[in-house]
């Protein structure tokens, strides 16, 4: 055990590059979802050949990469623990991850010998950390008898537990890991591709050399049969004492993994089948009203805590005025609640034969957070606070701008956000709602009002009712002094400059993070990206026309209007211009995306491989071309899949151009991406 923890705290994470990315997995949500892989793994691979799977079960975790190298004459030792991060460069994790018991610290040779590695110089295991459910459960006992916000689950709980900068801490919460591929290691040439030839193989040799490998798991010859193990595991959930949310099915010949090879962000050769949600009865005991980034108020329903399948539950989505109508429910009222794996826990549904509540539950006419009236546009279901000014709105911007995949601002989480808002000590810190003191916080109120300009302490720092407000537009982190930091509650100067580093370093981030940190309506990751391509710089975006933004491939009408409105607002092209002075990254590599299929007519016939005909269809159409339903001299491109029928004959017949699915992509410009 002291071979284990130093004891010493760490100064913070070490960012490294992983040998090949940690991708996730795509879902199947049932039966028909899992079959319909089925037929894909099958199509991209040689006809006749026999596929076997191996099942897993899907542990509900955090993934960790584990390197192991080689120690003269003893074997391998663990050099490195790896966080995912952002699936391309993780966060070294090395000291937290030896004081977790399951996994081995060396490797001897009498070990690889076991396991069939005799000789081999190193390698790499992938595989799930958990936390158990009664340390979980222990941990938040102890947050809140300390006056802390519990954990909201047992996979948040092991993420931030193997971040802390304490292995004296991490060693006590008794994670466990679950090692699942065994790979090449980073010296050699394929460092990061399997090491063996299958996963059965993999998962074998792993639990011969002493990792901890579940014991569910099976290596099978039909999809029947992996449906078999589904079945047989889905009871298991309330018993294992760690969360699982489904089972993961790959294909278990890596000969096979390589000829399906990946899509952007999963391999095809493995599919996670997700478990239905579980549920619980329990009373509602009240509504809050939580403004979101986008000024969207979504109503909150606070319920009598209950325990669903492990994890207490004490909030759950009502999405929306119509959904609280639709469901019919008051506030006293006992609700089924469902939990799925990573959402907020939804109201399903009011039970009927139990004592009924008697209060109705009231939309707020006003913003909770700032007061200003709110709004809701025809054809939409949401309530919107407009003031572009509002505390709650800010906030979220905040925590949304400096998230991992956007600017990456390490620090710039939730708790330094509200100590920058000057909302430090109202229970912002962990609980992942919004609370209603917040709301009704009276600074906060002031907030934006003449008086407070002038409330500017000599420091430079406006005080309000003994709170430090640090900050009150994206663009303000970019001013933010050592001093100011260092005078918040709990931030020491390491912190602080920490911080401050990160801020900085975020000046390099691309356009298209930066565009994607703004938090334009619609534009996510993708987006984000293909406008930083097509326009080449912010001005030119900021300047385009609707009609000039719609030419952006898959920009269509209702994103461009929204791109355009928001640079239409003054105080948006007031915070561009601010952070240009700053020196953000304004400008990115410019690469041509226009509408390549402007007046082209296509028919889809058959079935694609990958693309649904509903898919295709807004491809097309987002490309500039239409999709028409009859073949004819005009038609431009029949775009053919399985069973073709008729139309393919006709096309023929009639020399129109005939393409499969990779053809399409190609003049989509997919290959682009
Ligand atoms: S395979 C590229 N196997 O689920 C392959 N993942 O939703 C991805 N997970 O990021 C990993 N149990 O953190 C695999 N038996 C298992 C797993 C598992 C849990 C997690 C993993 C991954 C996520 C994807």
């Amino acid at each position: 055990p002291t071979q284990r923890v130093g004891g010493k705290p760490v100064d913070g994470f070490k960012k490294v590059a992983h040998s090949r990315p940690m991708l996730s997995l795509d879902n199947a949500y049932n039966e028909a979802e899992l079959r319909a892989w089925e037929v894909r793994v099958r199509a991209g691979l040689v006809g006749g050949d026999e596929v076997r799977y191996t099942c897993e079960l899907k542990l509900d975790g955090l993934s960790l990469a584990l390197h192991y190298t080689s120690e003269p004459k003893s074997g391998l030792r663990l050099e490195r623990g790896l966080t995912r991060g952002d699936g391309t460069t993780g966060e070294d994790v090395t000291s937290n991850v030896r004081t977790i018991r399951s996994i081995p610290l060396n490797l001897s040779t009498e070990r690889l010998r076991v396991a069939g590695l005799e000789g081999v110089g190193g390698f790499e295991v992938r595989g799930e950390c958990v936390m158990p459910q009664a340390a979980f459960r222990k941990l938040n006992a102890e947050r809140e008898a300390a006056g802390q916000a519990p954990a909201a689950n047992p996979r948040n709980a092991a993420a931030g537990t193997i971040r802390t900068l304490e292995p004296n801490v991490v060693a006590q919460r008794r994670l466990d890991f679950y090692a699942y591929f065994l790979l090449s290691g980073a010296g050699s040439e394929r460092a990061g591709e399997m090491l063996l030839g299958s996963q059965e193989a993999a998962l074998e040799a792993l639990g011969r050399m002493g990792m901890r490998v579940n014991p569910q798991v099976t290596t099978v010859d039909s999809i029947e049969a992996v449906l078999e193990f589904i079945a047989r595991c889905e009871p298991l959930r309330e018993t294992l004492g760690y969360e699982i949310d489904g089972v993961v099915v790959k294909v278990d010949a890596v000969s096979q993994q390589r000829r399906l090879g990946f899509t952007g962000k999963a391999p095809r050769w493995a599919i996670a089948y997700k478990f239905a949600a579980q549920a619980g009865v329990t009373q509602l005991d009240g509504v809050l009203f939580q403004v979101g980034r986008t000024g969207k108020v979504t109503p909150v329903a606070k319920l009598r805590p209950v325990a669903i399948g492990g994890t207490t539950v004490a909030r759950a989505t009502l999405h929306n005025a119509d959904e609280i109508a639709r469901l019919g429910v008051k506030i006293g009222d006992f609700v089924s609640v469902e939990r799925g794996g990573d959402v907020i826990p939804k109201i399903t549904g009011v039970v009927l034969d139990q004592a009924r509540g008697m209060e109705e539950i009231v939309f707020p006419g006003e913003c909770p957070a700032c007061g200003s009236g709110l709004v809701r546009e025809e054809g939409e279901v949401d309530w919107r606070c407009v003031n572009a000014s509002c505390p709650a709105r800010l906030r979220e911007e905040l925590i949304h701008f400096g998230a991992r995949g956007v600017m990456n601002i390490e620090g710039l989480g939730k708790a330094m956000v509200g100590q920058l808002l000057g909302q430090v000590g109202e229970g912002v810190s962990g609980s992942e709602l919004l609370p209603p003191t917040i709301t009704l916080d009276s600074v906060l109120r002031d907030y934006g009002a003449p008086e407070f300009e002038a409330k500017v302490s000599e420091a430079g720092v406006p005080v309000t009712s003994g709170r430090l407000v640090l900050v009150r537009s994206l663009a303000d982190l970019y001013w933010l002094r050592k001093e100011q930091l260092v005078a918040l509650d709990r931030v020491g100067e390491k912190t602080a400059q920490a911080l401050l580093d990160e801020i900085a370093r975020s000046k390099k981030a691309p356009l298209a993070r930066l565009l994607l940190g703004l938090g334009m309506r619609f534009v996510g990751t993708r987006t984000a990206g293909l406008l930083a391509e097509h326009f080449g710089s912010m001005d030119a975006l900021m300047t385009a026309s609707v009609d000039e933004l719609t030419r952006v491939n898959e920009v269509g009408p209702k994103v461009a209007e929204a791109v355009w409105e928001w640079f239409a607002e003054p105080r948006n092209v007031a915070l561009i211009e601010r952070l240009r002075e700053a020196e953000l990254t304004f400008t990115a590599e410019k690469r041509v995306t226009t509408t390549t299929l402007e007046g082209k007519i296509f028919v889809l016939t058959g079935t694609l491989p990958t693309l649904t005909r509903e898919v295709a269809k807004e491809r097309i159409e987002a490309a500039g071309g239409r999709v028409s339903g009859t073949v004819s001299k005009t038609t431009s491109y029949v775009v053919a899949g399985e069973d073709a029928g008729s139309k393919l004959e006709k096309a023929r017949g009639l020399g129109v151009e005939v393409v499969d699915e990779a053809g399409l992509l190609g003049l989509l410009g997919a290959g682009r991406a």
